[in-house]
């Protein structure tokens, strides 16, 4: 039987190319993800990580090679069908890209109000994200008045309130102190636990000692380096 029809596969990727003008910023990336999965991204700075994290969670485009979304081919999925494909990614950015002139609370909502929830549903569940990201007490303040981790808080809290089934977090604890930074890991991981796919790029190799079952993707100057299994 072949093993890549009893593996449920979310997404492929086949010699993916990412150019940024005349820079290659990722160079023949083959990739198989599956449902559950738990991956880690690691990789010295300017590897690729956040490149690769963007285009898996379709905010950015490859510039070459083939992507199967649930076996359909992205360069074949038409233009108004992709705002709702992507609700099924969410996406912590490295540079968070918050709104900075919307409070927290509406930073959160948007993506709730975008994908035509009624209020009062919008209400409970952002009030939830925000109570278990530790930012509640700081729902009116907008976010050039946070800290870095503060302003990280809010973009993981983002990226799950519209229950996606793909988490992709970037460098999700760079801006953290160590008990901020385990309390976002065990988020992810509880998150994981419920079935979620999660991906996480990071050069932080402390964070290959998750203690979840999952793999390590390494990548170096825009290639998979290694791939290997985590315990
Ligand atoms: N928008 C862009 N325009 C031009 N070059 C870019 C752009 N984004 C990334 N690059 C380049 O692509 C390469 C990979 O960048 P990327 O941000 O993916 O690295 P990274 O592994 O996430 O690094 P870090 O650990 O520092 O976050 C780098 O050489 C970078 O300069
Ligand atoms: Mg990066």
């Amino acid at each position: 039987m072949d093993d890549k029809k009893t593996k449920n596969l979310i997404m492929r990727l086949f010699n993916v190319r990412k150019r940024y003008g005349g820079i290659l910023a990722l160079n023949d990336i083959t990739l198989d993800i599956e449902q559950g999965e738990f991956i880690l991204i690691s990789g010295p700075s300017g590897a690729g990580k956040s490149t690769l994290l963007k285009i898996l969670g379709l905010a950015e485009k490859a510039s070459e090679g083939q992507i199967l979304i649930d076996g359909m081919n992205l360069a074949r999925i038409s233009s108004s069908r992709l705002p709702f494909l992507r609700r099924r990614f969410g996406m912590v950015f490295q540079d968070f890209k918050l709104i900075p002139n919307r409070t927290v609370y509406e930073n959160v909502a948007l993506v709730l109000e975008a994908a035509g929830e009624n209020r009062s549903y919008i209400r409970k569940k952002v009030m939830q994200v925000l109570r278990t990201t530790g930012m509640e007490k700081k729902q009116k303040a907008l976010p050039p008045t946070l800290s870095g981790g503060e302003q990280q808080r809010v973009a993981v809290a983002r990226a799950v309130v519209g229950n996606p089934s793909v988490i992709l977090a970037d460098e999700p604890t760079g801006s953290l102190d160590a008990t901020s930074a385990q309390a976002i890991l065990d988020f992810l991981m509880d998150y994981h636990k419920k079935g979620a796919t999660v991906l996480i790029a990071s050069h932080n190799l402390h964070l290959l000692e998750t203690h979840v079952r999952g793999r390590n993707v390494e990548i170096c100057d825009g290639t998979i380096k290694r791939t290997a299994t985590m315990l």
